[in-house]
């Protein structure tokens, strides 16, 4: 079934603006949802404001909805209580609300950062296990695994995506690896919106070069990226990463900060 009432959460974020833009006019009803303004509704959107840690609220707001992209959350390392407040307890009152209002699938933006304790050298794929780098990036493994449960256990299809950098261009070295162009985000949640899957974890990266993920799950559910980081190799060349860890390890600089292991675990 191609949904038509599509819910979008985060929508005034940065990624919710490029899926607003670039979905507007595409369905029966766009539900545009934050916590913060979101400016007039145009033709065929709705507004909603709402907190994602209310779950009458968020009960309410997944009413009449045939697919979810959740993007809503805080996407940076910060305390456990915001973090718990928005991201988990937002994940968990989002896919409640979605299995009480009978909804098809949900695609959830989860992170690189929940594999960031990686090193580099490593080839990940979806079936990866976490190694999160972060608090944020474990709440991000933690809706993984609420995606699941309410796929098996609720019959709600859940399109995980680890994304990588979500940027216009690529602003560092390690991003010609991570890079996820725009136009291949707005491509992967299309996938997401009309593919065959019960629980997937997909990596948001776009075609690049010098990927660290195998993404073939993506691809076999009909993801065709159109971008590489690599063009912009020579502009991004001289921009490098602090410290070892933050070179080596998947997650970058979340990896060194607040770093208190040991080097000699992390293989
Ligand atoms: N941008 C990237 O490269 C990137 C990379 C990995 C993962 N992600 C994930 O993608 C999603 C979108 O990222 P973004 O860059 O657009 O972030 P963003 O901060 O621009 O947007 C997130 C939105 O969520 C809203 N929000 C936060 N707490 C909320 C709450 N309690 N209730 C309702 N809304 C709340 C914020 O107001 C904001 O508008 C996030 O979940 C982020 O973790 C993004």
């Amino acid at each position: 079934m191609i949904p038509k009432r599509i819910l979008l959460t985060g929508a005034a974020g940065l990624l919710g603006g490029v899926l607003r833009r670039s979905f507007a006019g595409q369905f029966q009803l766009l539900r545009l949802s934050d916590i913060v303004s979101l400016g007039e509704a145009g033709e065929g959107e709705e507004i909603v404001t709402c907190d994602l840690a209310d779950a009458a609220a968020v009960e309410a707001l997944c009413k009449g909805m045939d697919a979810i992209i959740h993007l809503g959350g805080i996407p940076y390392e910060t305390g456990w209580p915001e973090l718990l407040r928005s991201n988990i307890i937002g994940t968990i009152n989002l896919y409640e609300g979605a299995r009480r209002a009978g909804v098809d699938r949900v695609i959830f933006a989860s992170s690189n950062h929940a594999t960031g304790m990686h090193p580099n050298d490593r080839t990940l794929s979806g079936e990866s296990p976490a190694r999160p780098d972060s608090r944020y990036g474990l709440t991000k493994a933690i809706g993984e695994d609420v995606a699941a449960l309410y796929a098996y256990k609720h019959g709600i299809r859940s399109f995980c995506i680890r994304i990588g950098s979500c940027l216009p261009k690529p602003d560092n070295k390690r991003a010609l690896s991570t890079w996820l162009s725009h136009g291949d985000f707005v491509r992967l949640v299309q996938v997401g919106l009309k593919a065959d899957y019960v629980h997937e974890i997909v990596y948001g990266v776009s075609k690049n070069t010098r990927s660290w993920w195998d993404n073939s799950a993506a691809y076999r559910l009909g993801y065709e990226p159109q971008d590489d980081a690599e063009v912009y190799a020579a502009e991004v060349g001289d921009i490098e990463l602090k410290t070892d860890l933050a070179r080596n390890y998947q997650g970058g600089n979340f990896v060194p900060d607040e770093f208190s292991g040991r080097k000699e675990w992390l293989d």
